[in-house]
């Protein structure tokens, strides 16, 4: 019966984190901080723009890569936010961050081609991956003095000749590692040389707690650089459900993306465009409110881990996660059954961000106090 689907698809990798997601959804009542995103729903301003566009009918198909006001927004935002000078042409709106990804490595990669990655991980990237049958080599981040680093020596010694791309994800889904300006630098230079793609998911580039972006490699790319960066309006302006992201490329990528993009979705939704140009254009209050909450919520983890001694960890300077693992726990998929199990609490395992974190626990904090606190006790009773 399987042979009848796609050998690809069937030799897709397990997805440990989805299964545990699956596992606490059978449970009634779990509490649940194993996935990546905030309880508060999107603010109304961003609703009502959504909201007026549709009672005005503007419900019908629209152009492939966005309505050109909202790339133009984007193209503001970056001025705005980077004094980057980014052509809305360079711009494409996709229907989420997710889709953007996608669309980026199945325009540059060919089957065999490979994809030198850095770890952990968001596993769904790695699938995006195996999806445009590349090969993907994994280098590991290093965890020592309780921060995360890159061996920028390693990175570059992990390219071959079949080297198409090297996929970032910056601030980092789980360590909350942030790739500094000048590794951003070294690696333009070696990839300028070498002919090599970066495919940089920014998602959380405003999730940062010291500053107001963590760096883009927009900033120090030249323009007709072989650079792809993805966002999304998922995170920091509270849309996960919208499924609403971008893409930046060269401009020669624009009628690339355009051909796949017309063939995979045709457009992405058209009323939503509209919240997502008000989230940029009047959004600066409601991130610094957001990153508030969250900050407030870290506090709340950093002194209770530090409290307890058998909780490894460490302040990630963005993301909403927290990452840590549990002396004498070293099955992170046993351990997060056995949360669900016994204390009625979702936790994330860190064996679906890469092998190497196979001990670690990812905890999304953006969630109330009352919900993290709650989150805490049941996770302190399990490991006493
Ligand atoms: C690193 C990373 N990229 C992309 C996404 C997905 O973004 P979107 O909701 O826009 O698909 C996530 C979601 O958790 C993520 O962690």
């Amino acid at each position: 019966m399987n042979e009848n689907y796609r050998q690809t698809v069937l030799n897709l990798p397990p997805n440990p984190g989805a299964e545990i997601l699956r596992y606490g959804w059978l449970k009634e009542d779990v509490v649940s901080l194993g996935q990546g995103e905030g309880c508060d729903p999107t603010p109304d301003f961003i609703v009502n723009a959504a909201n007026k566009a549709m009672l005005e009918g503007k419900t019908h198909y629209g152009p492939v890569l966005g309505q050109p006001f909202l790339r133009e927004e984007i193209s503001q935002y970056y001025k705005r936010l980077m004094n980057v000078n980014l052509p809305a042409n360079r711009v494409f709106v996709t229907a989420s961050g997710t889709t953007a990804m996608h669309l980026a490595l199945t325009s540059i990669l060919d089957k065999g081609d490979e994809v030198v990655a850095i770890t952990p991980i968001w596993k769904n990237l790695m699938g995006a991956v195996r999806l445009a049958q590349a090969e993907a080599t994994q280098v590991p981040l290093k965890y020592e003095n309780h921060s995360w680093s890159l061996d920028m020596d390693k990175l570059i010694d992990s390219c071959s000749s079949k080297t198409k791309a090297i996929l970032i994800v910056t601030p980092s889904n789980p360590t909350g590692w942030v790739m500094s300006e000048n590794e951003m630098r070294t690696l333009l230079d070696f990839t300028r040389k070498n002919n090599i793609w970066i495919v940089s998911d920014e998602v959380y580039n405003r999730s940062c707690y010291n500053v107001s972006h963590s760096p883009s490699f927009l900033q120090y790319a030249q323009d007709d650089d072989l650079l792809l960066t993805i966002n999304s309006f998922s995170k920091s302006w509270a849309m996960t459900g919208w499924r609403l992201g971008w893409l930046t490329g060269p401009a020669s990528a624009e009628a690339v993306i355009r051909d796949i993009a017309l063939y995979d979705n045709m457009c992405p939704p058209t009323f939503t465009q509209y919240g997502g140009a008000k989230a940029l254009s009047d959004g600066e209050d409601f991130i610094k409110q957001q990153m508030a909450g969250w900050k407030s919520n870290l506090d709340i983890i950093t002194t209770r881990f530090e409290a307890n001694d058998k909780i490894e960890t460490y302040r990630p300077p963005s993301t909403f996660y927290s990452f840590f693992k549990v002396q004498g726990e070293n099955n992170s998929l046993e351990f997060a059954k056995r949360l669900i199990d016994e204390q009625s609490l979702s936790l994330a395992p860190g064996v679906a961000f890469g092998n190497n974190v196979s001990e670690w626990m990812r905890l999304c904090f953006a969630v109330s106090e009352a919900k993290l606190n709650s989150a805490l006790d049941k996770l302190e009773a399990a490991i006493k």
